[in-house]
């Protein structure tokens, strides 16, 4: 199969470019692959928000800029924290325009949230189920573009660069072009090739790398792995964000997100003795970056040895909390809490990924014609720490950037249809079995996700890195064993990808000898005067 644009993943990321490349080129053919259902995404389970400077009066770009540096902790890319700030709300009036709607108040203006890191109210959200509204907006519009076409259960197995025409292509050639993908369509059971001028990765982040995470099961970091395979750049991967509230229900997978916007409407964080434990950490108390939270909250339970510690919500009113927080109100209320009385036992679980595939301003990576954006790309915004709720506004932006990228380099003949297209060969399945043990998999993605959580977590040590690295060798050498003799699977192949993702964490974790934003290793406790990214 061949088209015109390449869209890998149906969040706000993917969406958002489909529609203003469709709409730009209407006689052009977009596809937009999908591995599950296309609402099936990340972005589906956002809660908190959408950040941007709405209210001009209060807030500012400058304060926001601020705010994102400082979760950064010193790593952001400053021109791009300003070009996501500055170019934040135009995006938004554009999602509104499609249709999301975002919370008024009774004066008729958006009612802003505050969450952790932000010195000022400036969270649109719809309710506490803000993503499912964009979802839903971003679909509705796409399903009415006749130029788009959604392909559904369609697993991209591999990106297609010069290295399957048989050139060998190692991380200093320069040059490497990506001519489209393999998939393994699971409508047809078939492995096809799609071929593109110009493919973009939206595959968000890897939160399943980590046995607990707010992330659904398709987060398994597959754009992120395929990238690296194909000799591309990899950036900053130490940086995984452990949210701290999510709610502790042993044995349940993805773990129920408890917004911060929660904390942001007045609700405290208290340990197992009932006291209030944030201010001992930071001045900023329960609304400190993430980083601090959790970090406070993991000692807090070591030293209790509990599992959890509980989120207060009794100081906010009711009928406050049902109206902004109903999908939350319900959940507890469906395993017996009451949060007019009872307090919500929380723990953090893996969330966001701040590192990823290494792009520049214009969402471009080092791999000619391949665009990535969304959590699977490193932008240079979140540096060592992602501030809350500017992920969706990242996504929206750069998206925005690699359409107008894309529409200047088809206008100046830079990205043009070549030959070689057709001599893309065929997937080889000769030689392989269909999986006979699918405990195989399932028991080596246990396996990584405990190294992962109890080895390279939120407080990591240099011992830890080193025992998860030889472990994770082991298990990359069986799942390559597997996927060289057996016929391909999702399940087989999102083992892969969460192995090198884990590899890439632990690497970038070893290189980094130093503690910064999210990665506290206890035998490096400074932070050093040398700043870098680890790019891989
Ligand atoms: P996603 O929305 O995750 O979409 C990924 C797509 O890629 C899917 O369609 C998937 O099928 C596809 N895909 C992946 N691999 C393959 C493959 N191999 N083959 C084919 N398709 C593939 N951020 C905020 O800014 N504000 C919030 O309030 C907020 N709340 C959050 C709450 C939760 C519980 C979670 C988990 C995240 C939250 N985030 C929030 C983060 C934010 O939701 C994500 O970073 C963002 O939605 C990612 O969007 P995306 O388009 O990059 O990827
Ligand atoms: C939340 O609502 O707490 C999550 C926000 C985010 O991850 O940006």
């Amino acid at each position: 199969m061949q088209t015109d644009f390449l869209v890998i993943g149906s969040g706000i990321a993917g969406l958002t470019y489909a529609l203003k490349v469709a709409n730009h080129f209407p006689d052009k053919k977009v596809t937009v692959i999908t591995k599950t259902n296309a609402d099936e995404t990340n972005t589906k389970y956002a809660q908190g928000g959408v950040a941007g400077v709405v209210d001009e009066e209060k807030d500012s770009f400058d304060k926001h800029i601020e705010d994102t540096l400082i979760a950064g902790d010193g790593l952001c890319n400053k021109d791009v924290v300003e070009i996501v700030v500055k170019e934040g709300p135009e995006r938004i009036k554009e999602i509104i325009s499609y249709g999301a709607q975002f919370d008024k108040d009774e004066k008729g203006e958006y009612a802003l949230g505050k969450e952790g890191g932000h010195s000022e109210f400036r969270i649109l959200h719809h309710k506490d189920v803000t993503g499912k509204e964009i979802e839903r907006a971003l679909l509705q519009q796409v399903t009415q573009t006749k130029n788009i076409e959604i392909i559904n259960h369609c697993f991209v197995i591999d990106i297609i660069t010069q290295h399957h025409l048989g050139y060998l292509v190692t991380k200093s050639t320069l040059n490497i072009t990506c001519y489209g993908v393999y998939v393994l369509n699971l409508n047809t059971n078939l492995i096809e090739k799609i071929v593109s001028n110009v493919t973009l990765l939206a595959t968000g982040g890897c939160g399943q790398a980590y046995r607990t995470t707010t992330n659904p099961k398709i987060a398994t970091g597959d754009g992120i792995a395929m990238v690296y395979r194909a000799k591309g750049r990899i950036e900053n991967m130490e940086f995984i964000q452990f949210h701290p509230t999510a709610l502790y229900e042993p044995g349940v997978s993805p773990s129920f997100l408890i917004t911060e916007a929660v904390r942001g409407d007045g609700g405290i964080l208290r340990n197992k003795k009932g006291e209030a434990f944030m201010e001992k950490y930071d001045a900023r108390k329960d609304l400190a970056p993430r980083d601090i939270v959790a970090r406070a909250i993991d000692n807090e339970m070591k030293t209790a040895g509990t599992e959890y510690v509980y989120l207060d919500c009794t100081p906010i009113k009711k009928e406050k909390f049902i109206h902004h927080f109903p999908n939350i109100y319900e959940k507890c209320l469906s395993i017996g809490i009451n949060i007019e009385k009872d307090f919500i036992p929380v723990a953090p679980a893996a969330h966001y990924s701040c590192g990823g595939v290494k792009t520049n301003e214009f969402a471009h990576s080092s791999i000619q014609n391949l665009y990535a954006c969304g959590e699977c790309a490193s932008t240079g915004l979140h540096g060592a720490n992602r501030l809350a709720s500017n992920s969706l506004l990242e996504a929206m932006v750069f998206a925005h950037r690699a359409y107008t990228d894309v529409v200047k380099k088809i206008n100046n003949n830079e990205i043009v249809f070549e030959e070689k297209y057709n001599k893309i060969p065929d997937w080889i399945t000769l030689g392989t079995t269909e999986p006979k043990e699918m405990i195989l998999i399932t028991q080596s993605l246990k396996e990584l996700q405990q190294i992962m959580s109890d080895y390279v977590g939120i407080v990591r040590t240099d011992v830890r890195l080193a025992r998860a690295m030889k472990r994770l060798d082991l298990l990359f050498e069986e799942t390559e064993q597997l996927y060289r003799s057996t016929k391909v699977s999702p399940q087989l192949c999102e083992l892969r990808n969460l192995i090198t993702t884990g590899y890439l964490i632990v690497k970038g974790a070893e290189f980094r000898k130093e503690s910064r934003g999210l990665h506290f290793n206890t035998n490096h406790p400074q932070k050093s005067n040398l700043i870098q990214n680890t790019i891989l």
